[in-house]
């Protein structure tokens, strides 16, 4: 950081002038390091001993290349573990990690000492200033973090300056319409000056849980499963810098600042085609809008989405990043992979299911996915190895081979799998 003050180099070779760095947000994570820092990274070790795991990530971020082990990664605002989690993940990658807050990174170096994390670089950086690394990288995670910049389009430019030609950004932001009631919270305890030490976030966190069922903020507070812990709360409802993005505003912000929507993380919650918006009066009329306006018509009807994950590539990509298609014939030599995390419940099952299967990081439980017979025989056939052609073959027969698609197509639209569609290039 260049003393309380950032210059920044924009893509285009445009400088600007010397702009005041959020002193409020750096004191803030200092104060309040966010996420709780984790102690150890034992459960993460256990979950990455599945190469599956890291596999089916590689995929989602380059659904047409082989796993790139030796990637340079950056990890933008990295707070308390994001970066070790990533370093010890990709033994074989260089791990960059820069964050505003001086206690986050001791947190995060803790962890780098206790696991020997060699390919970690830890450096106190703003993401404004990113370009003073003089590195380029093959991945960048910036989570959490670009929603509470006091410019958030200078922030996102500075990572495109940083991001390789083929690279991909893995962001998070947060929604608007779902956050209604945080706002109003933030905007009570700016009424009521309220302040984010020990007595008074318990006081606070104390009134949230008092509140009514029916208030907007209720259903926030009770599915964040940290919102009763105090630096979450301060995090939610008391951050100096806090804004959010409808699916429209977050298209047109990736444009401004050079990068193009590649895919959501999860993509089911805003794909018309999925779980009850599907059986809706309005579904065909849903489903024939251009994606982007699909998306944007399911976040208004789910209306209680509270942030965006995505993945975004350079606008000057010359190849698709994301060709996974349906129309042609390509389909049949992709090969699914399941994620690793998800499940396949099979008790308690709903009337003329053998299967249900869930996505453990979707919120809408309608969102789950009941088989019948026929289908959970071609999801078991699955094997991240066989080509999908194969395992319709194998499990259904050569004749039904081209109704198995819609079934592959929707298993993928409910992010139960992904495809190595490694053999497109
Ligand atoms: C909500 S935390 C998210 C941490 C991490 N990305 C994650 O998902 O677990 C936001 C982090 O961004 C950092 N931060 C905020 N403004 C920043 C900036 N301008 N440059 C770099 N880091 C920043 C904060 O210090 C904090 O550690």
């Amino acid at each position: 950081m260049n003393g309380g003050s950032a210059r920044w180099d924009l893509p285009w070779g445009q400088r600007t002038a010397k702009i005041p760095l959020s002193d409020e947000v750096r004191a803030f994570y200092e104060g309040h390091p966010y996420p709780a820092p984790l102690r150890d990274l034992e459960r993460h070790r256990e979950l990455y001993r599945n190469p599956d795991r890291r596999r089916a990530l590689s995929l989602l971020l380059w659904p047409t290349e082989k796993p790139r082990p030796d990637r340079k990664i950056l990890v933008a605002g990295c707070g308390t573990s994001q970066a070790a989690v990533y370093a010890m993940r990709e033994p074989e990658a260089h791990v960059t990690a820069i964050d505003i807050s001086e206690a986050s990174l001791r947190h995060t170096r803790d962890l780098q000492r206790k696991y020997g994390l060699r390919n970690l670089d830890l450096q106190r950086l703003v993401i404004e200033d990113v370009g003073d690394l003089g590195q380029t990288f093959d991945e960048i995670v910036c989570t959490g973090v670009l929603h509470h910049l006091p410019d958030p389009d200078l922030g996102l430019r500075s990572l495109r300056a940083v991001l390789a030609p083929d690279g991909a950004l893995h962001g998070m932001v947060y929604a608007a319409y779902g956050r209604a009631g945080v706002y109003m919270m933030q905007e009570y305890c700016r009424l009521l000056g309220v302040r984010a030490d020990e007595e008074e976030l318990r006081e606070l966190g104390a009134t949230i849980g008092a509140l009514s069922p029916d208030h907007p903020v209720a259903s926030t507070a009770s599915r964040a499963k940290d919102f009763r812990q105090p630096d979450a709360l301060a995090d939610a409802l008391l951050h100096p810098v806090d804004r959010a993005y409808t699916v429209p505003q977050l298209y047109a912000w990736l444009e401004r600042c050079g990068f193009s929507f590649a895919r959501w993380y999860e993509q089911a919650p805003y794909l018309p085609q999925c779980g009850e918006i599907a059986n809706l009066p309005h579904a065909a009329r849903l489903a024939s809008l251009a994606p982007p306006l699909q998306h944007a018509a399911v976040e208004l009807l789910r209306g209680t989405m509270t942030k965006h994950n995505f993945i975004a590539c350079r606008d000057d990509r010359t190849a698709e990043s994301q060709p996974v298609a349906f129309d042609g014939q390509a389909w049949r030599n992709y090969v699914p992979l399941r994620l690793p995390w998800t499940l396949c419940v099979r008790e308690r099952l709903p009337r003329g299911a053998a299967a249900v299967l869930i996505n453990r990081a979707h919120v809408y439980p309608d969102l789950a996915l009941p088989l019948n017979a026929a289908q959970q025989r071609v999801f078991a056939a699955i094997d991240g190895k066989r080509t999908v052609d194969d395992v319709l073959r194998s499990a259904a027969g050569a004749d039904r081979v081209d109704q198995g698609r819609e079934f592959i197509e929707g298993l993928w639209r409910y992010d139960q799998i992904v495809f190595d569609a490694t053999g497109l290039r």
